[in-house]
């Protein structure tokens, strides 16, 4: 009866000991990983963590808590660092400060609504947006993005080259995707429907990438009619005239390129790209694109450009790692002027 006794207390006193080192371990572990590191990126990586940790255990008031941080670091934290190179770092830091805020607030709000899966999304929005000024700020520490990744990352960059040969300076409006990821199934629509504005005779962004099925928000924010149509095979529509200030909906439930343009206005060009699965990016004027939360598998790497070749790269990723190419495009066409949606020539020429 005794020994029994004694071989317990030893048991509980092994286990205790067990558990307060590994718990000592995980503190300094982790602490040891991103030592040296500015105390708001190291916040901001917490808080992401916490997130994490939350969402996977279906912990609304962990999710909220670790939301709020968040949303107070991006906004007094990284909008408050000021760094000191030049203009272009300083104004990137209030930009990816405020998206991460504002994404930070919309979290806050959807956890109050009990939306975890939608949280998700915003989740791995913020870590894109970690990731894409990741790339632009730490020169050959590219690998070094210290912070949990779920899933694969793959990043880049495209080089645009002209008709002539010139690299082109603005590497933007180019669509990065991959091919039949988990076979396409589980698709999971955006948490708010994209808006293509229409605004100073111009399509605003100009190139939109969607997941099939989405809803695409066409708003009138000009201060004169306009009469959005495409006649593409992918989808063919017509939302007829409509005034400043009104705005009408297409879903687009077939992937595909979608040419849109306006009947009044010949120069007025917008394109959606539909595709199979959420995995694309659409890369910034620095030509960088981020798709995170890949599962491991074998995949085509693809590229759309308004003007230029299809890049197609197989690709093999496992590990939760990080995956880095740079994707050279040719441009091998040129604008055309299209024609009305009666097939006729437009006659005004603005
Ligand atoms: C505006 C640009 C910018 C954004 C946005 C940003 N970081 Fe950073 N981050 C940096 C820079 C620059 C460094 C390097 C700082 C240094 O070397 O002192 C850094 C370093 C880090 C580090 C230190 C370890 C390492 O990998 O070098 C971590 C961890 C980190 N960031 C996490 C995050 C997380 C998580 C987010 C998103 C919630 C984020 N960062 C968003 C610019 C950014």
């Amino acid at each position: 009866m005794r020994g029994s006794r004694r071989i317990s207390a030893y048991l509980l006193l092994i286990s205790i000991v067990l558990l307060v080192s590994s718990w000592l371990f995980e503190i300094y572990g982790e602490e040891q990983r991103y030592f040296n590191a500015h105390p708001v990126m190291l916040a901001l990586s917490k808080a992401i963590t916490g997130l994490e940790k939350g969402l996977a255990g279906d912990d609304s008031a962990a999710v909220l808590s670790h939301a709020k941080t968040l949303k107070k670091i991006a906004g007094e934290g990284l909008l408050s660092i000021k760094p000191q190179k030049n203009e272009d770092m300083l104004q990137l830091f209030n930009e990816y400060g405020t998206k991460i805020n504002s994404l930070s607030s919309e979290m806050v709000n959807l956890v109050k609504k009990k939306n975890l899966a939608k949280v998700s999304q915003l989740v791995e929005e913020v870590r894109r947006t970690c990731i894409s000024c990741h790339m632009k700020f730490r020169t050959g520490n590219d690998e070094k993005g210290l912070f949990p990744l779920l899933g694969n990352v793959i990043t880049g960059k495209v080089k645009i080259l002209k008709l002539d040969g010139e690299k082109r300076t603005d590497r933007s409006n180019v669509v990065v995707f991959l091919d039949r990821v988990n076979n396409d199934a589980g698709v999971s629509l955006p948490r708010k429907n994209p808006v293509v504005s229409q605004k100073n005779r111009t399509f605003g962004p100009r190139v939109v990438p969607i997941v099939k099925g989405t809803t695409v928000d066409f708003p009138n924010d000009d201060i004169i009619f306009h009469n959005v149509f495409s006649l593409s095979k992918t989808q063919i529509f017509d939302l007829d005239i409509y005034s400043p200030g009104k705005s009408k909906s297409v879903t687009f439930p077939r992937s595909g390129w979608v040419k849109i343009y306006c009947n009044i206005h010949p120069k007025m060009v917008g394109h959606i790209i539909a595709l199979d699965n959420p995995f694309f990016s659409l890369t910034d004027q620095k030509g960088i694109f981020v798709i995170s939360g890949v599962p491991d598998g074998e995949y085509t790497l693809r590229t759309w450009h308004e003007f230029g070749n299809e890049v197609r790269k197989r690709i093999q990723v496992s590990g939760s790692s990080r995956y880095n190419y740079l994707l050279e495009i040719q441009e091998d066409k040129k604008f055309v002027q299209h024609k009305n949606k009666f097939g006729k020539r437009f006659k005004s020429k603005y």
